[in-house]
């Protein structure tokens, strides 16, 4: 595996891979990775000939009092596991070069953007669009893969994919769980081990969710309450959200009708915030 710095090295690699006919694969990352990411790794493998995997901490989508700083970092085993997951250049771009003085220009992505994550972080996916976008024109890529963990991340890069005509096939990975059910992140490292054994509320709600529209439940509001019962006694100190939407438009609905649901939910335990969903489908 190589390892990149400069765009401008990234941008040439990229542009000389392409005159070749080498397909590329851009995995786009904040490091410290986990089993999660490296599936991501593993199928941008199966569908290009060449898989970069980005790493940079971006500091446009962290909020004023998030965790931008104490963000875990760890480059040296980053390095080891992008490796072994079968990346071949690892892109590492400095702050300052990514964002240069006077940057001043911006990618957002209307609605979708300032409902649920983007209502208590307002200016995340504007960081997110933004980076994402220029990773694109750096790496140039073929191909692009992203983790529905972030389900509303990836429902928003898509809109910006297709409003923007970028030439560019997404792929949407499954969520890798721990075996007890508990979504892999990499903020999962800031839960105190009692935290850590109650934070599997997140998935045990979802089931929740899943087994009563399978028993045919419709009405949302009676859901909720259960996942919240099952949160709150997981000693959750909040529960941001319990969304039920439509997975591609983030439109919520009040009641549960075909082809399918996406149930996302946000919850706290003390300053760490975890995310999780699930897609249920509807007859
Ligand atoms: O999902 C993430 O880790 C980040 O939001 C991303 C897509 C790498 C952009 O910084």
């Amino acid at each position: 595996m190589e390892t990149v710095t400069l765009i401008g090295e990234m941008q040439s690699r990229a542009e000389e891979l392409r005159r070749r006919g080498t397909t590329i694969g851009v995995v786009p990352t904040m490091g410290y990775l986990h089993d999660g990411h490296l599936s991501l790794v593993a199928q941008a493998r199966k569908e290009t000939d060449v898989v970069v995997t980005t790493l940079f901490v971006n500091p446009t989508q962290f909020g004023p009092g998030e965790d931008f700083e104490r963000y875990p970092r760890d480059t040296e085993r980053d390095k080891r596991l992008a490796s072994q997951a079968g990346t071949d250049i690892l892109f590492m771009p400095a702050a300052d070069e990514m964002y240069p003085a006077g940057f001043k220009t911006y990618v957002f992505t209307e609605g979708l953007s300032t409902v649920l994550e983007g209502a208590f972080r307002p200016s995340h996916f504007r960081g997110v669009t933004t980076v994402v976008m220029k990773l694109f024109h750096i790496v140039k890529p073929h191909v692009a893969v992203f983790g529905q963990k972030d389900a509303q991340q990836a429902a928003i890069i898509s809109r910006m994919v297709k409003d923007m005509n970028l030439d560019i096939r997404l792929i949407i990975a499954p969520i890798v769980r721990e075996s007890d059910g508990l979504a892999m992140s990499s903020r999962n490292v800031y839960l105190s081990p009692e935290e850590r054994k109650n934070a599997v509320a997140l998935f045990r709600s979802l089931r929740f969710a899943e087994d009563a529209v399978r028993k045919g439940e419709r009405a949302v509001e009676t859901i909720r309450r259960g996942m919240e019962e099952i949160l709150w006694n997981a000693r959750v100190s909040a529960v941001d959200y319990i969304a039920f939407v439509r997975p591609e438009t983030f439109e919520e609905v009040e009641k549960i009708d075909p082809p399918n649901i996406l149930v996302a939910l946000a919850v706290r335990f003390g300053k760490t915030r975890l995310i999780d969903n699930i897609v249920i489908p509807v007859s």
